[in-house]
């Protein structure tokens, strides 16, 4: 399996080769990482997790016309994913105030935001990926005006999407970053949803408790991570095959 040439390895997953050109393999790590990888532990089982919630949610994307980088699963940890050109940026949705802008703006974890708030983070690790504005992102090439434009509208739909499926499941969707890519067919560039939506990139809470369901859970050391990815992948009918509020979900993992 890994005689196939490596293209990229980040802190959770790794990508490969893929079989035809234009195609990537996107692995899935257990590796769990916070604060820039300052901490760092091994969770059994969470790249399996991670895999099978991403292509849920990216199945369904693509079935309600969101563009993504997503082809199909192949395996545990794998998925078959189009080779695009990933634009530099971390877009995060927020709905509810919670982590960095609840600290930056003085808010209370857990206050409603006036309106949906989108923020561009700049993805380099040597500076932590700061926080920047529109003219940073088009004034450094970052990304284009029009391109900045169809990110926006991608991530209003992918949040509009997000938090009704979780809804749907008894989960607020608090917050949650996306990456886009240039994906090249023929002439045509689109921008489309790349990386992974997982509880990695999303803050969850249960509607009725406030109990957090996401990477939270290990950034704050509070424990039971596995146990809470877990839970979103059972309530979103993952896990269990008799239990699948979408109807067609995918199958039990082997
Ligand atoms: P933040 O409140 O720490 O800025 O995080 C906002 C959202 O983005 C949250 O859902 C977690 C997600 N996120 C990532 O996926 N990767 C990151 O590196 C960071 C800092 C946040
Ligand atoms: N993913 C980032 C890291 O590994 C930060 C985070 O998600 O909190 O440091």
């Amino acid at each position: 399996m890994n005689r196939r040439r490596r293209i990229y390895e980040g802190k959770a997953k790794i990508l490969y080769e893929g079989p035809e050109p234009g195609t990537l393999i996107q692995h899935f790590k257990d590796d769990a990482t916070a604060f820039n990888n300052k901490k760092h532990e091994i969770v059994d089982g969470k790249g399996v997790l991670n895999n099978r919630i991403s292509e849920f949610v990216f199945n369904n994307l693509n079935a309600i016309g969101i563009p993504t980088h997503f082809i199909r699963r192949m395996n545990m940890r794998e998925q078959l994913i189009r080779e695009v050109e990933i634009i530099p940026l971390e877009v995060v949705v927020r709905n509810v105030a919670a982590g960095s802008i609840a600290k930056r703006l003085g808010l209370e974890e857990g206050t409603q935001l006036p309106r949906s708030i989108i923020e561009f983070y700049y993805k380099n690790d040597e500076l932590d990926d700061p926080i920047v504005a529109e003219e940073h992102v088009t004034a450094f090439g970052w990304a284009t005006p029009q391109e900045l434009d169809d990110i926006m509208a991608l991530a209003i739909r992918v949040n509009d999407f997000l938090s009704g499926l979780f809804l749907g499941v008894g989960i607020r969707l608090v917050d949650f970053k996306i990456e886009c890519g240039r994906l090249y067919e023929g002439d045509i560039m689109r921008i489309v949803v790349a990386d992974e939506i997982s509880p990695d990139s999303c803050r969850l809470w249960d509607i009725n408790t406030n109990d957090k369901m996401d990477k939270d859970r290990f950034r704050r050391d509070m424990g039971g991570m596995l146990e809470a990815y877990q839970e979103v992948a059972k309530r979103l009918g993952i896990l269990n095959e008799n239990d699948r509020p979408m109807g067609t979900g995918p199958t039990l993992v082997q």
